[in-house]
């Protein structure tokens, strides 16, 4: 028997009016999985979350949690989903402690193994030594984290975490990074991380899916992704005397897709392996390239080349 998947979506269409904001999503998550939604702001990943939650309804298509469909069984996915909103609803009134508590009554979890999953989420965090002191007071990497306690003493199979790292310095980035990471590992909990930032995903993700106007434009894991893109070519060339006419010239090659400079190196991007011709067009305005090197395209070059796209 195939095995049940953790998200699955059909075709999965949301309009506001005439503005489509997903279009004709098709995703299939495993159980276990660490998957990043990347894309830029607008590109639709928080609608697709809410949509998953059921909390706002599909125009067209359909997606499925853990086999269930979040419209028709509303409650059944609620209580197996974890979610992390953009902007996350703590009480700054209440203390860690008490946020939690209100989360495990609102899920009716009995209270002795509610007082369990507390401290465990707690400690799980790094925030247990903040257990009592009111949220409003603690800094926003601790409150972040918090936040996710309140995911996890759900004990979800799985969580959406939406933009985690905003607003953390790089420490509390990496830390929470790991913490996402510890989880799914762990835990065995599917784990859904939205951002606009490729480097919040790439290091942590099993896979990786890259959203633009609504739609997947690339998927896969960072290998994948890498090798998908290999037939372009990538050719850095340090030089003293660069001038906007060898610039020019470069830019003018046939199979030329791109060229950018930045100091004393020129990075030209070329269908085929054009080393000779770069190396002729420097020769000719009287410049000798102090290195050329071809390499293959880093995943940050490939996701700027696709927001290039917009
Ligand atoms: N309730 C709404 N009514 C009209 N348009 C909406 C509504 N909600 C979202 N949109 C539009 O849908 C598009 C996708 O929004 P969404 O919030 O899903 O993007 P996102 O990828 O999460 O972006 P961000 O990185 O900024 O959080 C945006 O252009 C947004 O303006
Ligand atoms: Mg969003």
């Amino acid at each position: 028997m195939d095995q049940i998947l953790a998200i699955e979506t059909r075709d999965l269409t949301k309009r506001y009016n005439d503005f489509v904001a997903v279009d004709r999503l098709n995703l299939s998550i495993k159980p276990g999985e660490l998957f990043g939604m990347l894309g830029p702001n607008g590109a639709g990943k928080t609608t697709t979350v809410l949509m998953l939650l059921g909390l706002t309804e599909p125009s067209s298509g359909s997606c499925r949690v853990f086999g269930h469909d979040p419209f028709r069984e509303p409650l059944k996915v609620k209580s197996i989903s974890g979610y992390l909103a953009e902007r996350m609803g703590l009480y700054d009134d209440l203390t860690p402690e008490q946020n939690l508590r209100y989360i495990t009554k609102l899920n009716q979890v009995p209270e002795e193994e509610a007082r369990k999953r507390i401290r465990e989420a707690l400690e799980c965090v790094g925030a247990i030594n903040y257990a009592d002191v009111k949220v409003g007071k603690l800094s926003r990497g601790m409150r972040q984290r918090v936040g996710i306690a309140g995911v996890l003493v759900k004990k979800p199979k799985v969580a959406f975490f939406d933009e985690p790292t905003q607003g953390l310095d790089p420490e509390g980035k990496n830390e929470l990074l790991d913490l996402l990471k510890r989880i799914s590992k762990e835990e065995g909990t599917t784990v859904l991380l939205l951002s606009h930032m490729l480097a919040d995903v790439q290091h942590i993700c099993d896979r990786i899916g890259i959203m633009l106007r609504g739609k997947m434009v690339a998927l896969g894991t960072i290998e994948e992704l890498r090798t998908k893109t290999k037939e372009d070519w990538v050719i850095d060339v340090e030089a003293e005397n660069i001038t906007p006419k060898l610039v020019h010239d470069l830019s003018s090659l046939h199979g030329v897709k791109g060229v950018d400079r930045s100091g004393k190196v020129i990075t030209v991007r070329s269908e085929k392996d054009i080393r000779q011709a770069i190396m002729e067009v420097f020769l000719h305005n009287k410049t000798v390239p102090i290195s050329l090197r071809a390499r293959e395209r880093s995943l940050e070059e490939i996701y700027l080349g696709y927001l290039g796209e917009r």
